[in-house]
């Protein structure tokens, strides 16, 4: 897209050609009414509201791509008057209870019929009888929908479900004299809107898919609303703390809404979780999963004095990374200070593969975020789980390959239907476990540049190819000479006729083995052919099941390798919320040392923010301070919810600390490589008009000297048995999403229906997993949206105890299976 120059409203504005004229506007400040559009989503022209003048001619805003010299006017009375009647037309039968409505406040209904002085209605129709549903965690009431389709849009364009759809309403036809007294457009809009209303594409009636709860965040009026928070409180008083995702490392920009608890309990709760739908979708974990605090009101001195006695005498600190910046900044002081040993499985596997990355891709930080992914129009990702381990980069490959004319390569043993369903240019790759190793170099082979690639690695590609014969059949026309006789004259003539003719022919052919090993078909180059047809913006996601890789260091280094050498952008998914920023603060340990103390974590001495412990600690949602997101961005976090106990900090502080808040530490964050000098007042949080992520602020990065040293593929072997994957369903990240009373479960196997079917196994139904590091009984349950033979077991749920089974870190294992008696 080149730079280009509008008028709008007289004013010129830079643009970029193509851009949409109603982006421009926004950005620039210019009001256009609009209902129906949602940034990176699809026009669906629904509402019409966004009509304006065009070099002369009518247009919708939302739909017009900007061209040099366009000139917008984006009202005059022709549009007023037309904007006018599609409220009128809006207002119709709308039920008059907004007194009870959820939206009331906030309602863009509202708001547009009081910002364009609606006060007469012109139109009139019979209304139909349009039922309420409850579809578990959402509520739909038909009555109150306007049909702008946004949830429809949402939820196909950039959630990647496509569970929602326009079903028959079966109003009556409009009066045939409308369409000639109503305005143009009111009278498509109008039509429109008394045919339909919003229907599952599933045909249930209750929602099978992620739950991500975004339909509810974009529906303008009160027709889409949280079924937990139906009724429960008038949106103006609820007061909005912004902060950021505590249960995922997009940390995206939330808003905790708060009020008292009721009339007699002044204390504050939350009672639900908004956003800026337009620029920062949520998945369901953090929509239904905002209560996980820890209800505390006193402190605990004899608790906390024992806390610190432990901390004098243990030798290990082990935690996970559900912790802010400045907490680890803590704990890295402390270890300074006393010489703890640091333990930290997950980040220190990453802060392991970054550094391996780092050591031939010459880069500090991996070149994508997540507006990176977005923008692309060819996405691989491999070694992740996209959909349940990081939702919100599922969500932008999505956006990415349905938006941008996208496609996209998923590489995962566990086939997900649901990223099988987010474009048909989506070629899903279900592997055999282990071979990401194969992967990797394949997408070196297929896209690196081997004029500059190192000569051993380019040798080495080479040694999986193989030229073959093969005789293939060929269609060749050929002409022949047929003698034909007249049946009048009985004249015999030649003609000469062209025929068809199958030929066979030996042919070279290009067999790379690599091929094999990955499990792709025969024709897999003619389709990625197809798929890469006028791609040219390319970006790679690579996830856990590398950090924790029996080879994880060679997989790093050949990360390293793709993002020198290939037009890849790369995002890294850091596994849990602030594992970047922890892998970065901390000098972390491999192993724990005699007498530990747990941060979150099982130890002799346990300091708690599920509040299960031996001293409790603030949960992240009664907390102030920064996470490191996956965009390498360092955001805020604001207190929800008033906590009464110890922090971390309070510990430090008695061991010869100075800092009279966990805060103070925001700016000392500034002694790392990467991060800035900032004090935590000064960091703001959220978007602006224009879209930009103006939170916190982006780590530095710098470049290094880089290696070209990788090694050849190594098998690695499983084991006898059956596999199983260490995974969450979706929605759930951690033991504080399964504190919150939405989310609430208790942990299964779960498994597919082809994985029951196949063992003669019901949902519910008892199996005994075992391995020699293991055992466990379990109840099997249903998941929908896998397919495929490998069921996984979760982590969030305490009472399980699932991480002996994976005793080497990798995500796959092997184990038997035995249907047990209920
Ligand atoms: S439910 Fe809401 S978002 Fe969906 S079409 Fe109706 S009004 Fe629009
Ligand atoms: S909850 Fe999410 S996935 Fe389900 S219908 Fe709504 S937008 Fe789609
Ligand atoms: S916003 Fe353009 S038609 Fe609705």
């Amino acid at each position: 897209m080149s730079d280009i120059m509008v008028t709008i409203d007289g004013i010129k504005y830079e643009a970029k050609e193509g851009e949409y004229i109603l982006q421009i506007a926004r950005r620039n400040g210019i009001f256009i009414p609009a209902i129906c559009y949602l940034t990176n989503c699809s026009p669906t022209l629904a509402c019409r509201l966004c009509l304006v003048e065009i070099d002369g001619k009518r247009a919708y805003s939302c739909n017009a791509k900007a061209k040099e010299g366009m000139s917008v006017i984006t009202k005059n009375e022709e549009i007023e008057v037309e904007r006018k009647a599609i409220m009128e037309v809006y207002d119709l039968n709308h039920p008059l209870e907004c007194g009870v409505c959820d939206q009331s406040g906030e309602c863009e209904l509202q708001n547009y019929t009081l910002e364009m002085d609606i006060d007469k209605q012109q139109f009139a129709i019979a209304d139909t009888n349009r039922p309420s549903h409850d579809w578990g965690f959402i509520h739909y009431d038909s009555s109150l929908c306007i049909v702008c389709e946004r949830c429809v849009t949402v939820c196909k364009d950039m959630i990647g479900d496509a569970a929602l759809k326009t079903v028959p309403r079966g109003g009556d036809a409009l009066l045939k004299e409308w369409k000639q007294s109503a305005p143009k457009d009111t009278y498509a809009m109008w039509n429109k809107l008394q045919k339909s209303v919003i229907g599952l594409v599933s045909g249930a009636d209750r929602l099978d898919c992620t739950n991500c709860g975004e339909c509810t965040a974009v529906c303008p009026v009160g027709a889409l609303v949280g079924s937990d928070f139906q009724y429960s409180s008038n949106s103006w008083e609820l007061r909005k703390i912004p902060a950021a995702n505590p249960h995922s490392s997009d940390c995206s920009l939330i808003y905790y809404d708060v009020k008292q608890t009721s009339i007699k309990d002044a204390k504050e709760k939350i009672y639900r979780l908004s956003s800026d739908f337009d620029f920062a979708p949520l998945h369901g974990g953090i929509r239904y999963g905002y209560d996980f605090e820890n209800d505390v009101d006193k402190k605990n001195q004899k608790a906390f004095k024992k806390a610190v006695r432990f901390m004098q005498e243990a030798d290990t600190i082990k935690f996970n990374s559900f912790i802010t910046n400045e907490e680890a900044y803590i704990l890295q002081k402390l270890k300074e200070k006393f010489g703890y040993k640091l333990v930290n499985d997950d980040a220190y596997a990453y802060k392991k593969f970054l550094e391996n990355y780092r050591f031939t891709s010459g880069k500090s930080l991996y070149s994508a975020d997540l507006k990176t992914i977005q923008s692309s129009n060819f996405v691989v990702s491999v070694g992740s789980f996209i959909k349940s381990d990081n939702p919100n980069a599922g969500f932008a490959l999505n956006n990415a390959v349905t938006m941008n004319k996208g496609a996209g390569l998923y590489f995962h043993p566990i086939a997900d239907p649901i990223v099988d369903g987010y474009s048909k240019n989506m070629l899903c790759i279900n592997h055999e476990a282990g071979v990401e190793e194969s992967i990797l170099y394949l997408l070196l082979d297929l896209f690196g540049d081997k004029e500059k690639m190192p000569k051993s690695v380019v040798n080495y590609l080479k040694s999986f190819h193989k030229t073959t014969k093969k005789t293939i059949t060929e269609v060749i026309k050929e002409q022949v000479k047929e003698i034909v006789k007249d049946e009048k004259s009985g004249e015999e003539k030649e003609v000469i006729k062209t025929i068809s003719k199958n030929v066979e022919k030996e042919i070279e052919v290009d067999i790379n083995s690599l091929y094999e090993v990955v499990g792709l078909e025969d024709n897999f180059d003619e389709k990625l052919t197809k798929l890469l047809a006028k791609k040219d913006n390319f970006s790679l996601i690579v996830g856990e099941d590398l950090y924790n890789h029996k080879r994880a260091q060679n997989l790093a280094k050949l990360v390293g390798l793709i993002e020198r050498f290939t037009d890849f952008n790369l995002l890294m998914i850091p596994t849990k919320t602030n594992t970047l920023g922890v892998s970065l603060i901390c000098d972390l340990d491999e192993k724990a040392g005699d007498k530990s103390v747990g941060y979150n974590e099982k130890a002799d001495f346990v300091l708690s923010a599920l509040g299960k412990g031996d001293l409790d600690m603030p949960a992240l949602n009664q907390q102030e301070g920064t996470f490191t997101s996956m965009n390498k961005r360092v955001v805020p976090t604001n207190v929800a919810l008033s906590y009464g106990g110890y922090c971390l900090n309070d510990i430090a502080n008695e061991l010869d600390l100075e800092a009279e808040n966990t805060i103070d530490y925001t700016k000392e964050l500034g002694s790392i490589e990467g991060f800035k000098k900032e004090k935590f007042d000064n960091l703001p949080n959220e978007f602006l008009n224009s879209g930009e992520e103006n939170r916190g602020y982006l780590l530095e990065e710098k470049d290094f000297a880089c290696s070209d040293d990788v090694q050849e593929i190594k098998e690695i072997k499983l084991g006898d048995g059956e596999l199983i994957y260490l995974a969450n369903p979706v929605m759930q990240f951690s033991p504080f999403t399964n504190k919150a009373h939405q989310l609430n479960e208790a942990g299964a196997l779960y498994a597919s229906n082809e994985f029951l079917e196949k063992r003669d196994l019901k949902d519910g139904s008892m199996v005994l997993i075992s391995n020699k590091d293991a055992k466990l009984a379990i109840v099997v349950k249903l998941d929908t949206q896998i397919n495929g033979d490998i069921p996984y077991l979760p982590t969030f749920d305490t009472k399980l105890d699932v991480i002996p089974f994976f005793k080497d870190g990798y995500r796959f294992a092997k184990v038997e299976f035995k249907g047990v008696e209920k």
